[in-house]
Parts: C-alpha cells; sequence; structure tokens
C-alpha cells in the first residue's frame, strides 16, 4: 500500500489541519500515558518547520456529540504547550497565525456531526485550511468528519507517523520472519474473533491468554471457578481452534494460572493447573508452567506479535508476572537481534513501560482497535483514501 505523504509538499505559509489521536489516559487532570503525543511529535515539528501554520483537530473518550468538559482537551494543550482553541469550528484564529504557528483546537466529539461523518460539520471543520494531513493511525478505523469528511473538501496526505505504522505493520502481515508466534490476550473474545482467524492464518504458533485463554479452557471443558470469561462465545472458541488445525498453527492456551479468592489487587495469590480450579477461585494471571511454556515459545520464534496482556498487568507485582515475563522475553531477544517484535494495544504498551522495557521493542503500535482491524486484513476507511492512485 503506498500513501500520498507531506514530502515534498511546499507548505510554507499553507493552513494545515492535522488529525492526531490524543486519546490518552488523564487520571486527575495528569496525562498517565504521553506514547501517543509522544509518537505525534516528529510530524508537527517537521510541518512547522516547513513554515505550516497547523491546527491540529483530535479527540479524547467518546462525549457523544455534547460539551462534556470531563473530555476536554486542555490537559493536552498544557502537557503540549500550546494553545488551545475552545471550538473546533472557530476559525477566527487562524487570521493570527503565522508561519510555523500550532494551536489544538477543542474536542472535536463535542459535535454530533463528527461521528455522524456529517458533510455540512466537515465542510465547516475544512474551511480556512489549505490541506488536511491525517497522523492519527490509532482512529484510522472510524470513518468519522475529522479522518475521512474533510478529505472531500481538502487534498488529503499521510502524516509519518501513519505512514510509519502502516509500513511496518504491512511489513510483518505480508513477509514475516517466520516461526512467526502471535499472543493475543484481553478480555474478550467477541472483540477479538477475526483477528483471531486472521492470526491463526498466518502464524505458526498461537498463545492465546488472559481471560480470552480462560473462555477457550472453558470451551474445553475445563474449570475456571469464578473468573471473568464468556460462556456465550463457547462455539467459536471451538470454532477458531478448529480453523488454526486446519491453518497449521499450533494454539497453546493457559495450562496453570495465579488464582485469587477475591479478584483485588491485594488479593493472596496462589498458583493453580487448571484442572484443580475451584468454584470460588478468580483466575487473576498466567501460571508459572503457563508462562514458562509461553516464553520458550518466544525464544523459538523469529516474529512475534503481541496484543493483550495475560493477566492484571497494572497490579503488581503480584499479578504482572506472567505479562511482565513475556514483555522482558520478547525484548532480551528482541535486543539480541534474534526476533522482530511487532507490539500494540493501550494496556499491552503500559505492560512495556512498567516493566521498562518499550524501548526494545522493534516496533511498538500507537493503535488499539485500529492496531487489531489492520492486523485482521480489514480497510481502514481512513486511510484507503491516502492511497496514491
Ligand atoms: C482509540 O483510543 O483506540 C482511538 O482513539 C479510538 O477511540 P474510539 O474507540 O473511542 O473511537
Amino acid at each position: 500500500m503506498k500513501l500520498r505523504t507531506i514530502d515534498g509538499l511546499d507548505l510554507r505559509g499553507k493552513y494545515v489541519l492535522l488529525r492526531d489521536d490524543f486519546n490518552v489516559q488523564i487520571v486527575d487532570g495528569q496525562i498517565t500515558d504521553a506514547f501517543r503525543i509522544e509518537q505525534s511529535m516528529p510530524t508537527i515539528n517537521k510541518l512547522r518547520a516547513a513554515g505550516a501554520r497547523v491546527a491540529i483537530v483530535a479527540h479524547r473518550g467518546r462525549p457523544k456529540g455534547t460539551r462534556n468538559m470531563e473530555y476536554t482537551l486542555q490537559p493536552i494543550a498544557d502537557y503540549m504547550g500550546v494553545q488551545l482553541i475552545p471550538d473546533c469550528l472557530d476559525k477566527d484564529f487562524l487570521g493570527q497565525m503565522r508561519d510555523g504557528d500550532l494551536v489544538l483546537l477543542e474536542n472535536v466529539r463535542f459535535y454530533a456531526g463528527e461521528e455522524q461523518n456529517d458533510p455540512v460539520f466537515a465542510a465547516e471543520l475544512a474551511r480556512g485550511f489549505d490541506v488536511f494531513v491525517n497522523d492519527a493511525f490509532a482512529v484510522s478505523h472510524r470513518a468519522h468528519a475529522s479522518t475521512v469528511g474533510v478529505a472531500e473538501y481538502l487534498p488529503a496526505y499521510a502524516g509519518d507517523l501513519l505512514a510509519s505504522e502502516i509500513e511496518h505493520l504491512s511489513a510483518v502481515m505480508e513477509n514475516p520472519k517466520r516461526p512467526l508466534l502471535s499472543i493475543v490476550a484481553g478480555s474478550k473474545v467477541s472483540t477479538k474473533i477475526g483477528v483471531l482467524k486472521a492470526l491463526a492464518k498466518l502464524s505458526d504458533t498461537l498463545i492465546i491468554g488472559g481471560a480470552l485463554g480462560t473462555t477457550f479452557n472453558y470451551a474445553q471443558g475445563g474449570k475456571v471457578g469464578n473468573s471473568l470469561f464468556e460462556a456465550d462465545q463457547k462455539d467459536t472458541a471451538l470454532e477458531i481452534l478448529e480453523y488454526a488445525a486446519a491453518n497449521d498453527c499450533r494454539v497453546l492456551l493457559p495450562l496453570d494460572k495465579g488464582v485469587a479468592k477475591v479478584f483485588e489487587r491485594d488479593a493472596v495469590r496462589e498458583n493453580k493447573d487448571f484442572t484443580e480450579i475451584e468454584e470460588d477461585d478468580v483466575i487473576i494471571d498466567a501460571g508459572e508452567q503457563t508462562t514458562e511454556r509461553d516464553t520458550a515459545a518466544i525464544r523459538d520464534a523469529a516474529t512475534v506479535i503481541w496484543n493483550g496482556t495475560v493477566g492484571m498487568a497494572e497490579w503488581m507485582p503480584t499479578w504482572s508476572y506472567g505479562s511482565f515475563a513475556l514483555a522482558r522475553t520478547i525484548a532480551e531477544q528482541t535486543r539480541a537481534g534474534k526476533l522482530e517484535s511487532i507490539v500494540g494495544g493501550g494496556d499491552t504498551v503500559a505492560a512495556l513501560e512498567a516493566c521498562g522495557v518499550k524501548g526494545d521493542i522493534t516496533y511498538v503500535s500507537t493503535g488499539g482497535g485500529a492496531f487489531l482491524e489492520f492486523i485482521e486484513g480489514r480497510t481502514l476507511p481512513a486511510i484507503v483514501i491516502l492511497e496514491e492512485k
């Protein structure tokens, strides 16, 4: 896939509407993970250095078309040290901008027209600008006014982050070094059916962990106690296992588990084989034997694609054991030049960060849902419109 990029454009004095994904976690007004913002900075700096007058359009949360200040972008403007324009449809500031200036527009999802991809709203958003640059890979699976609609009214280009995401993810999907190991975990089978099938087709080995793995254990008649899992996804789980077998993909499901009597950070941990799980046990992490087997699989792989933590990785140190072991082994192997590693998804990237190995990974995607949909092979609406014809 070849995208129209900003390279070679003459942007001096041009008004650029730049779409970024700043949907970051903010607790008590403080940004807890600025990864998406940091990854967006090179394109922002490049546009400014080229003399463009840049207004960033972005969203935060799901305010559902209302001006709910719980979702203001003010903390992001503060973090970046830029002016926040309180209404994304305001145009008055444009006349005061000089070459290289940067502003941030308030949450575009304060307008219902954004998620509806309303053409009237998109035209108004685009008004006053010369060029649209989309650098928001993480929201490229949404056909919204600020990701798709504005391109009807402005020449549209991919920013460097978006182009780099597509380049790295396409490379691993089209021509992975083998053996390819995929690790998919997290909570819901229902949201990951597509990606599980796509990876079962592509991979030599597929590890299914976390609550997702619990659903697969249940589907096979295993004991799951009082844990989080989806009983109604039993048939889907069995179908995915058949599909993997038909595609010569070895599937590794959880063996033993880290369990407790309550689903709490400070709960007492016990390691149990899944045949020993009692009615009142709650599975919160991968067990020791499972972790040993899975880290050995990582050592045998030439490529790893990882999405989803295998336990409550944020409940350190008791329940981060399984996820951190995977993260550290992937990092070690990558550092040693033996592995290409691709990681995506907010919780997974947070786990890499928490155990200090994010910098060792070959490619860390800013995408959550978009990462999964891309890997699944779906057409991302905000990306097709940037393809070079
Ligand atoms: C994300 O955080 O994955 C993107 O910003 C998309 O957010 P959404 O799921 O609310 O559309």
